[in-house]
């Protein structure tokens, strides 16, 4: 079994501390309110919650979308799950090697109704190829839809929940990623859900029917929506799944990464243990963002608490590229057992321009309060006082860099760094 150290410490720690760190929505099963004045399938629908046994923190792998687009195979996934070994991101924390669209044939069996892994891509079948990740230590996943069919076309999930749920859980799948394309006329969302709560929606209704169906299964499943942030999921994903797509899928471009920071950076009270708004994928390894791009794109997904999906051929990642996505610290904050929050925007100064996204974000980890700046524009300084980083108050500081674990010194008041072109400054602060 290849599990980490750190991995492992920070489960054992994080059962210690589970019952201490409260969360928002501790349940893990719901009902509607008993005022409740809901009707048709809102009144019917299942209102079983997610496992609270997977998906504590947010999740940490790779996912074949990004890097093949359809054109995927056993090999590749397999190859992926090999290289978490060889190049130690096994060891930094990443666990699920996650198949995308397009594994199966376009025709569910006949007799079984179900879906069929398509032989000539997956010839060991999806079972064959979880028997081979789980003997690397490793977790699989997959891919569905909550409509009629797939994005690419293929067979989707809705009607047909609880034969895939039960196939899923047979075969050994880990996580299950559900899309949102080729919804039904007749499931549209009205302008306003039931009782006023988008838990209600149809859309909310679709996955809810998932979350039943790998349930009854018995086997705990990582279960990530990939709602595009529609019918305002971050206000009831929680109840559903354990991660939740914001926007619209990510490409390898400043514009994308710097437009969904700033999208997920207005609904981050919705972000805690169990209940992750998902970033969408990794574009590190892909097009042409420059170096300092790739540690923002790692830095905020880190520090936002997102999913980090890498979303490369792994083989062609530089040793560069390799130890921005294995930076421990970067990790340790976005892993910590025992803070589930994620840093959130602060003034840095009384005369900090604003801008979208915001450059500067303050949290706490189990190792102490945290800075992270991003710079949207050209190189240029930085300045937060420390008196407006909520928890630190005035006086002296020692400010040591996430990125490269070097002390920076003690500074009075006000701290100032010097960030290049779209870079992200991470920063470990604690009282002299
Ligand atoms: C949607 C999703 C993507 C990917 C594709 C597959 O666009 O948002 O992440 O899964 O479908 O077809």
């Amino acid at each position: 079994m290849a599990v980490s150290l750190h991995r492992l410490f920070s489960y054992v720690l994080g059962a210690l501390v589970v019952t201490a760190a409260a969360h928002k929505s501790a349940p893990s099963v719901t009902s509607t309110a008993a005022s409740s004045t809901l009707t048709g399938i809102a009144a019917t629908a299942p209102t079983i919650g997610p496992s609270h046994q997977v998906g504590r923190l947010p999740a940490l792998g790779w996912n074949s979308w990004n890097a093949y687009s359809c054109n995927i195979n056993e090999t590749k996934i397999l190859d992926a799950a090999d290289l978490f070994i060889s190049l130690g991101l096994a060891d930094a924390g990443y666990e699920y090697v996650n198949i995308d669209d397009c594994w199966p044939l376009e025709t569910r069996d006949a007799s079984t109704g179900r879906i069929v892994p398509d032989p000539s891509k997956f010839p060991s079948g999806i079972s064959g190829v979880a028997d081979q990740v789980h003997a690397l230590g490793l977790k699989l996943g997959i891919y569905s839809d909550a409509g009629t069919n797939t994005c690419a076309g293929f067979p989707g999930s809705l009607g047909n929940e609880t034969v895939d749920a039960e196939a899923f859980a047979e075969w050994g799948v880990d996580y299950l990623k559900y899309d949102n394309c080729n919804v039904p006329s007749n499931w549209t969302d009205a302008a306003t859900p039931p009782d006023n709560d988008w838990y209600n929606s149809n859309s909310a209704i679709r996955y809810r029917q998932m979350t039943a169906a790998l349930n009854q299964t018995g086997k705990p499943v990582h279960f990530s929506l990939c709602i595009w942030g529609d019918a305002n999921v971050w206000e009831w994903g929680d109840r559903v799944g354990h991660s939740w797509r914001m926007t619209g899928d990510v490409s390898a471009s400043w514009s994308s990464i710097s437009s969904i920071i700033a999208a997920n950076a207005q609904h981050l009270d919705s972000v805690d243990f169990f209940s992750h708004n998902d970033m969408d994928m990794m574009e590190i390894g892909n097009g042409d963002l420059t170096l300092e791009e790739q540690r923002t794109h790692f830095a905020a997904w880190a520090f936002l608490k997102s999913p980090i999906l890498l979303g490369t051929d792994l083989n062609n990642l530089n040793s560069t590229q390799l130890d921005i996505i294995k930076n421990a610290q970067l990790l340790a904050f976005h892993q910590d057992p025992i803070v589930g929050t994620p840093a959130t925007p602060f003034n840095a100064t009384a005369s900090a321009p604003s801008t979208s996204p915001p450059e500067f974000y303050a949290g706490k980890s189990s190792k102490g309060t945290h800075v992270f700046i991003i710079n949207t524009n050209t190189t240029a300084t930085k300045t937060f006082e420390f008196g407006n980083v909520p928890g630190l108050g005035f006086g002296r500081f020692r400010v040591q860099d996430m990125w490269t674990g070097k002390n920076l010194g003690t500074f009075a008041n006000k701290f100032s760094i010097t960030v290049d072109t779209h870079d992200t400054a991470a920063l470990l602060i604690h009282r002299a």
